[in-house]
């Protein structure tokens, strides 16, 4: 009788660390064995010719988020994961939010709702913080990161979630208390709104103007406030979509000065650009690239590059926030057509985020296949509290896995799509690897495209304490 329950035989296996020709011995949906040559198991998989990689973990998406009144997402858990495990991701964090006067208690056990029995892949929940009252600081937050909700975002943008100084700075000092560890999306609010008024009443109404409104000065200026926040609470913080030079370069100084700042980009910072949002001559498909913050320009994906090179970004995630671009919820809806300022913000990618990486990057020349994994799956699971369960290949992490093929070339294209958006906005741009098969806890979950699992197949991951959240050392008013 054999031990294994499959084995992946001849396929290289690559981790964060080392890339070795090895066959992968699995057995009750875990690693058990990684070694040159393992006996036969009841499963063979052959992988000649392919990368045996830990399944990608995308630690920033969203979906079936509440809509404000605003267009509904095109993606819930079921479309958002089956894009996923297509994608050769195992495992998602998105965010459960907290609507401004809603308990966030209520807020999590609704978002459950939205999840149970509805996802292709594993997940957790960061939260999002939108009021911190008394009664979220001192008892929900953290009754909940306890609970395994280990990891929040704060907004310095948007209307409905925007929070102000003193509200950042308490957040901050919570997080330092129960060990949370905190996104920020680091935009201007102020600038924003004052670029965005003296847009419109100059007629600049186009979604390229939307760009226009949040330059990287904007955003410069948000993540140093950010920074120096975290600074004088002594809390470290993950500054998430970074999108190009200007910013990079204070999570740098920041990180030369020894502080705890982390950093994630996007494919869309070394994909698209903000003549994208130009659409064809100004008009509304522009908005099939409005995202925040905005694509930048040519000399920022170098940026964004050397970000990545140099360790300024410990993670590469999609962001993946789905809307239509037709009809009623559409980016082009009525009321979009009518300013910039009301097309739908975020993008769909959760299924082309390793294919951008691994063809700009490695295919490329510009990083390993080993800085791949660690950017795609295995830093994400360090820092998110999923380590080592998550995030590798070797005997005890659950046998989520990728098969890689080196050689595949695609056009990415909507139609190869699985997700609920009706376009894609990488259409057209030609990628070298493609994921193969995608393996859930053992369990084949995606093949060639076809999907193969259940959306009864993912499982709700309740997570450690970041390892990376740990204070420094005293707070300012303490020192
Ligand atoms: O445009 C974006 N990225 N929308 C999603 C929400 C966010 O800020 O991450
Ligand atoms: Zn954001
Ligand atoms: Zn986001």
């Amino acid at each position: 009788m054999s031990v294994f329950d499959c084995v992946i035989r001849g396929g290289t296996v690559v981790t964060a660390a080392d890339t070795v020709k090895a066959d992968v011995g699995i057995r009750g949906g875990k690693i058990i064995s990684v070694a040159e040559k393992l006996d036969d198991g009841k499963n063979i998989i052959d992988a000649s010719g392919l990368y045996v990689m830990p399944g990608g973990i995308d630690s920033h998406v969203h979906l079936a988020q509440p809509a404000f009144g605003g267009p509904a997402m095109a993606d819930g858990f079921e479309s958002g994961t089956r894009s996923a495990i297509a994608g050769g991701n195992t495992t998602l964090i998105p965010f459960a939010l907290q609507p401004r006067g809603a308990s966030l208690r209520q807020s999590v056990i609704d978002y459950h709702k939205e999840a149970d029995g509805q996802s292709f892949c594993d997940y957790g929940f960061h939260l999002i913080i939108t009021d911190p009252n008394p009664t979220v600081l001192g008892q929900e937050l953290p009754a909940l990161v306890a609970d395994g909700y280990t990891s929040f975002k704060v907004f310095m943008t948007y209307d409905d979630l925007v929070l102000n100084d003193r509200q950042l700075l308490e957040v901050f000092d919570c997080a330092r208390g129960c060990g949370a560890l905190v996104m920020v999306h680091c935009e201007g609010y102020d600038a924003i709104k004052f670029m965005t008024d003296k847009l419109e009443r100059a007629g600049k109404i186009a979604p390229y103007y939307h760009a226009t409104s949040r330059p990287s000065s904007v955003e410069r200026e948000a993540t140093h406030r950010a920074i120096s926040h975290a600074e004088l609470t002594d809390v470290p913080i993950m500054v998430v979509h970074v999108s190009g030079r200007e910013p990079m370069e204070q999570i740098r100084w920041a990180q030369q000065r020894g502080l705890k700042i982390y950093g994630e980009t996007c494919p869309q910072y070394i994909a698209l650009t903000a003549d994208d949002l130009k659409g064809l001559n100004m008009d509304e498909t522009g908005g099939k690239y409005v995202c925040s913050p905005p694509p930048r320009d040519e000399a920022n994906w170098e940026a964004i590059w050397e970000g990545i090179r140099s360790g300024v970004f410990q993670t590469f995630s999609s962001d993946h926030c789905p809307f239509y671009f037709e009809g009623p919820q559409g980016k082009k809806n009525p009321k979009a057509r009518t300013s910039f300022r009301w097309v739908p913000n975020g993008i769909p990618g959760v299924e082309t985020r390793l294919q951008i990486l691994y063809s700009k990057g490695v295919v490329e020349g510009r990083i390993s296949i080993n800085e791949f994994v660690a950017l795609t799956s295995t830093n994400h699971a360090k820092l998110y509290g999923l380590y080592p369960q998550k995030g590798s290949i070797a005997p005890g992490f659950d046998a989520d896995i990728v098969l890689w093929d080196p050689n595949r070339k695609e056009t990415i294209c909507q139609e190869l799509m699985h997700h609920g958006a009706d376009y894609t906005p990488y259409e057209g741009i030609t990628v070298t690897g493609w994921p193969s098969l995608t393996m859930l806890r053992g369990k084949v979950v995606a093949e060639d495209g076809r999907i193969t699992g259940e959306k009864t197949d993912g499982a709700f991951l309740k997570r450690s304490l970041s390892p990376y959240a740990v204070p420094q050392g005293k707070p300012a008013w303490d020192r």
